[in-house]
């Protein structure tokens, strides 16, 4: 997979990319991701990317010309399966939209600032806005570096052990259920018996009636 990203703070964007399991399914050639710094893509003498609105009102507006300039490009180079824009108003990240974003082969994200882009560009480019969570960041960057780790967690290769990313919370609307360590007991606090047992029927019973309890108590919406 390619993840093409456009930004004006590539510098915010770099470090989620730089450790741990990124870092190691970029190392091993499984996903390339590329920052493109809007302003490389200005044609004004300040490299502006933004302006003022149209109708008035606080707040600047990213404007059409650099990002239909960036993505023209991207787009003559190859071809990609979604453009996606990073907005609080777009369809609220989930599981389901992370796995099926993790089997397409090139995607472009762009992170919105200030106010927001042109809608001109949201019409005629972007097919697929979305949100992590009913709250206003700053910018895009750090949702699209959610977004990017939620996708590439779950292609296949990434996970060493590949059955982790199946028992993860949300992969069948369940929470995951509790998880222990050595030592058995520590300060008189005991892993539950069964889970030292041996017997793996009782231990799957276990872990998924204590799943389907936690999601009862913390989120029954997804049981619905
Ligand atoms: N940009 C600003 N806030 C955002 C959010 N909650 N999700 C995605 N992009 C954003």
């Amino acid at each position: 997979m390619r993840i093409d990203i456009i930004t004006v703070l590539p510098d915010l964007l770099r470090s989620p990319f730089e450790a741990s399991i990124l870092k190691r399914a970029i190392d091993k050639g499984i996903v390339e991701v590329h920052l493109h710094n809007l302003r490389d893509y200005s044609t004004n003498k300040h490299k502006n990317v933004d302006d003022y609105q149209f109708g008035g009102g606080a707040g600047m507006v990213m404007s059409v010309e650099p990002i239909d300039a960036c993505i023209t490009k991207l787009k003559s180079e190859r071809a990609y399966d979604e453009v996606i824009y990073m907005t609080p108003d777009g369809e609220t990240l989930n599981q389901g939209m992370a796995n099926r974003m993790s089997l397409l082969e090139n995607i472009i994200i762009l992170c919105g600032h200030y106010k927001g882009v042109d809608q001109r560009v949201r019409d005629h480019y972007i097919t697929k806005e979305i949100s992590i969570g009913d709250f206003v960041l700053s910018g895009g960057e750090l949702a699209a570096a959610v977004v990017a780790d939620a996708i590439i967690r779950l292609i296949p290769g990434v996970l060493s052990n590949e059955t982790s990313a199946l028992t993860d919370s949300f992969q069948d609307n369940l929470l995951s259920p509790p998880i222990y360590t050595r030592p058995a007991e520590y300060k008189g606090w005991k892993v539950p018996d069964v889970l030292l047992s041996g017997n793996f029927a009782n231990i799957d019973k276990w872990r998924e009636d204590q799943a389907l309890e936690h999601t009862k108590n913390r989120r029954p919406d997804l049981l619905e």
